[in-house]
């Protein structure tokens, strides 16, 4: 049985990923996520799975070098699966400090407790043991509104303070495989949407919104281009590079989904009317007139577009769910988890809210 350490298994695309795994593999595995419940961290994400024998919840910082030393001392570890991060460019933005503690001093502390439990006397390492570093698109920058696409050999150009600490961490985790042949990956993906999202970042904020009849705020002009991807399809990404890749490579992961922000603010609005009954009185707010033109993120990068040839045909993977699709699953899982949204934007989030938007 491979048992996985997950690290920020809480998160969004983390807990997405457990959902994933348990459901393919069952009881074959055994999952140990260990997560430090900031802001972003939701047990309620996982609530279906906390009685599970084969999971076990650990709340550590993973710059918490004995905290993260100990689970490796008491389990044998085979895959590791990095997500825990600070993930939210405008948090970024404000306060650079916490970005750089956690994404890059926290992956160093996870690629030594890992390479200490895995190392053999000769340097090389126990076979079949993997660290899957997951990482982001904006670490190579912005691209020009050209056609032209990131690929794995695009030099990194990171612009905030969020893609420059991925970026440095994709950079330590480099290192580890060049000087030590240590068994690594890393994933650069695009922007994600499902269920389980916090609402700071677009999609969900403008479900929320567009549900709660409050303004959606459009940074800049709107035409902003992301390349979106239903997070199940990244969960699926990552564990084939798990099982398929060669030690030591790096994949983009991308959804050939490539979309102006106004575009999607616009679906959002057009999908909630379509599927709210004619009885529910929110549908009388739900029109354009909620689009509001705010001030720009500062230095907000134009256009990320990930060319996934290299994880096409290396891997076999390729995106499955349409963003028609995937849009309709996500706003559906919205409307069910009410009470989800509620618990996230109570408290703190209103805070933030306010000095982030006022
Ligand atoms: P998220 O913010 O939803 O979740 C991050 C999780 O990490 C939370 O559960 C949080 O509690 C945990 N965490 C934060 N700091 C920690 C620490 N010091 N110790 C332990 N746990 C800590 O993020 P996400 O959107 O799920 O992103 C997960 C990973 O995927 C990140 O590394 C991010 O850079 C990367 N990524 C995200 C996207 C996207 O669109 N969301 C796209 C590509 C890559
Ligand atoms: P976001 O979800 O924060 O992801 P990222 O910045 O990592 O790509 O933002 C996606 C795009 O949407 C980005 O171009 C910024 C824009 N945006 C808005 O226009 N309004 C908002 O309120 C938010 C949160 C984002």
């Amino acid at each position: 049985m491979r048992t996985y350490l997950v690290t920020g298994g809480a998160g969004f695309i983390g807990s997405n990923y457990i959902h994933y795994m348990f459901d393919k593999y069952g009881d074959e595995i055994r999952i140990i996520n260990v997560d430090a419940l900031t802001y972003a961290g939701n047990l309620e994400n996982l609530s279906d799975i906390e009685g599970r024998d084969n999971y076990e919840f650990i709340k550590a910082d993973i710059c918490d070098r004995e905290a993260i030393e100990k689970i490796f001392a008491e389990n044998e570890i085979d895959r590791v699966v990095h997500f825990a991060a600070e993930s939210h460019v405008d948090r970024s933005i404000r306060n650079p400090e916490v970005f750089v503690q956690t994404n890059v001093l926290g992956t160093l502390v996870m690629l030594n407790c890992a390479k200490k439990a895995w190392e053999l006397e000769d340097g090389s390492f126990k076979s079949g043991k993997r660290f899957l570093h997951v990482s982001t698109d904006e670490v190579y920058g912005s691209l020009e509104e050209d056609g032209s696409y990131f690929y794995e050999t695009t030099p990194y150009d990171p612009h905030s303070p969020y893609s420059a600490s991925k970026a440095s961490s994709d950079m330590v985790v480099k290192s580890y495989i060049d000087t030590y042949h240590f068994p690594a990956n890393i994933t650069n993906c695009s922007n994600n949407y499902g269920a389980y999202q916090f609402p700071e970042k677009l999609i969900p904020l403008i479900i929320n919104n567009t549900l709660c009849g409050k303004k959606l705020p459009v940074y800049g002009d709107g035409k902003n281009v992301r390349d979106w991807l239903y997070v199940m399809d990244h969960a699926k990404a990552i564990d084939m590079v798990c099982e398929k890749a060669q030690p030591g490579e790096k994949y983009n992961i991308g959804g050939h989904n490539e979309k102006q922000n106004i575009e999607i603010i616009k679906t959002i609005i057009d999908t909630i009317a379509e599927m709210l009954p004619d009885s529910d009185p929110r549908k009388a707010h739900v029109n354009y007139d909620l689009i509001t033109y705010v001030t720009d993120r500062k230095g907000h990068d134009r256009r990320y577009a990930i060319a996934p040839d290299k994880i096409r045909s290396e891997i076999g993977w390729e995106p499955e769910t349409a963003f028609k699709d995937g849009i309709r699953l996500t706003i559906q899982w919205y409307f069910e988890h009410q009470d989800w949204m509620q618990h996230v934007t109570s408290g703190d989030y209103q805070k933030y809210y306010e000095e982030m938007y006022r």
